[in-house]
């Protein structure tokens, strides 16, 4: 993801409040799909442990962001919409992906302008993981 150069910092990364904020994000976003009604359909998809990809997001928003690359570095290349093959992912899951983020994105207090920017990014790669057409 980039940035333009009017913003007051040098990565997304940075921006969002280094390791310790992407980390609460990612545990906020796992608490949520865990808890709430609203993301039941979305946690139905995920195993009965979450621990794996808790790491897993935290490691690969890390290096997204313009910060440490430790996801590829572990993996290589993320190949995100083939990881994502052997789940069903149609608009209701994509949709819930996204608010169950946008939520944990505000309870967290990122900053509302890259709130707005993370969201259309997350968007087009949650729609580019979709692999159902309902
Ligand atoms: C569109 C709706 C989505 C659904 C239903 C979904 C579901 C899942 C599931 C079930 C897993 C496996 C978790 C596990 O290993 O226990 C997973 C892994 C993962 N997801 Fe998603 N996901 C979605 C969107 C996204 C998006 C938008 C991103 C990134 C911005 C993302 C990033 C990841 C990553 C990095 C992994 C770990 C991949 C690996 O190394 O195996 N996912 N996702």
């Amino acid at each position: 993801m980039q940035i333009e150069e009017s913003q007051p910092f040098d990565t997304p990364y940075a921006w969002a409040g280094g390791e310790a904020s992407v980390r609460a994000l990612v545990d906020r976003f796992y608490d949520l799909m865990d808890l709430e009604p609203a993301y039941k359909e979305l946690r139905a998809v995920h195993g009965p442990d979450l621990t794996s990809a808790r790491d897993k997001l935290f490691w690969f928003l890390s290096g997204w962001l313009g910060g440490p690359q430790e996801y590829t570095e572990r993996f290589g290349h993320p190949r995100l919409r083939m990881r994502h093959m052997p789940f069903a992912i149609g608009i209701l899951e994509r949709d819930q992906w996204l608010a169950c983020m946008a939520q944990a994105m505000q309870e967290t207090g990122l900053d509302p302008a890259l709130h707005a920017r993370l969201e259309k990014s997350f968007f087009q790669t949650a729609d580019w993981m979709r692999n159902q057409n309902v």
